[in-house]
């Protein structure tokens, strides 16, 4: 059931001009990028608590960094008229799912099923829709696990549910997307074939990387845990041997 405390902005035709200085679309753009910007917040905080508690448990930190924006009032316009919508406040709420962007760098692939699990699994996050493009990569070889979720952010006087999209990515597939992103903009979308091409094996390559550094990984946890194993059995043989003098003391004591 919604929570009754739920306020449910009327955004209705409301036009985004955000040099407006008439005070109901300014009231509105501010407020909107307001709950976005509390969003990212939550988002952040959600996902500092888990690198934190793992840290805690595991001593072991999945992610690496966090970046997050909120998409220019032009990019927002631009996506608006490239889907052929009109810029107003409740068709960018509606239809822009990436005004609040977070990315998140991992160190190992299984790191990003973790956190997007987790996240996932809260009880407040709710999962609009995923994109694994770690299963299924883009053509060009673009690897990334996307979320679209949403997290209620409490305001005075009722609460809205709020999107973020979130990107989580290892170390190499951000580097290469880096990349790609720079090359894409410099040839506007249509860089030649050769370089497409030379991009396409870096791909493979940031796959390969990341499969064998996760291997690697893998197989020091195996040693960490046969040596903390090997410890253990020391330091219960040490045990076992203190009691047995400790009896042999007490016997002859009594004797
Ligand atoms: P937009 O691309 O934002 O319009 O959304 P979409 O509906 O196509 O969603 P998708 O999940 O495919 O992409 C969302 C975001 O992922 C993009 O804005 C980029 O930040 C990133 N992205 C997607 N594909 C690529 C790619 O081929 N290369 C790079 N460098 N980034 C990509
Ligand atoms: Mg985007």
């Amino acid at each position: 059931m919604r929570d009754p405390r739920r306020k449910k902005y009327n955004l209705r035709g409301k036009k985004m001009d955000y040099t407006d200085s008439s005070y109901d679309s300014v009231d509105s753009w501010k407020t909107i990028i307001l709950l976005y910007n509390s969003a990212l917040k939550e988002i952040n905080t959600k996902l500092e608590i888990l690198n934190d508690e793992f840290q805690h448990v595991h001593r072991y930190n999945p992610i690496e960094h966090i970046k997050s924006r909120i998409k220019t009032p032009e990019s927002i316009v631009k996506k608006l008229r490239q889907r052929g919508y009109e810029s107003t406040i409740e068709n960018m709420v509606k239809y822009v799912n990436d005004i609040a962007g977070i990315r998140v760098i991992c160190s190992f692939t299984s790191d990003i099923y973790n956190i997007a699990e987790m996240l996932a699994n809260q009880s407040d996050i709710n999962v609009l829709s995923i994109k694994d493009y770690i299963s299924h990569p883009k053509e060009s070889g673009y690897k990334s696990y996307h979320m679209i979720v949403t997290v209620p952010i409490f305001l005075s006087d009722g609460c809205v549910d709020t999107k973020v999209e979130i990107q989580i990515r290892t170390v190499a597939m951000d580097f290469w997307a880096s990349l790609e992103h720079k090359i894409n903009y410099k040839f506007e979308g249509e860089a030649p074939e050769h370089i497409k091409r030379e991009l396409f094996e870096c791909a493979e390559m940031v796959s390969d990387l990341d499969a064998k550094m996760m291997s690697l990984n893998d197989e020091i946890k195996g040693f960490a845990a046969s040596e903390s194993e090997l410890e253990e059995q020391i330091e219960s043989q040490k045990r076992a041997a203190e009691r047995t003098l400790l009896k042999e003391k007490l016997y002859a004591e009594a004797e």
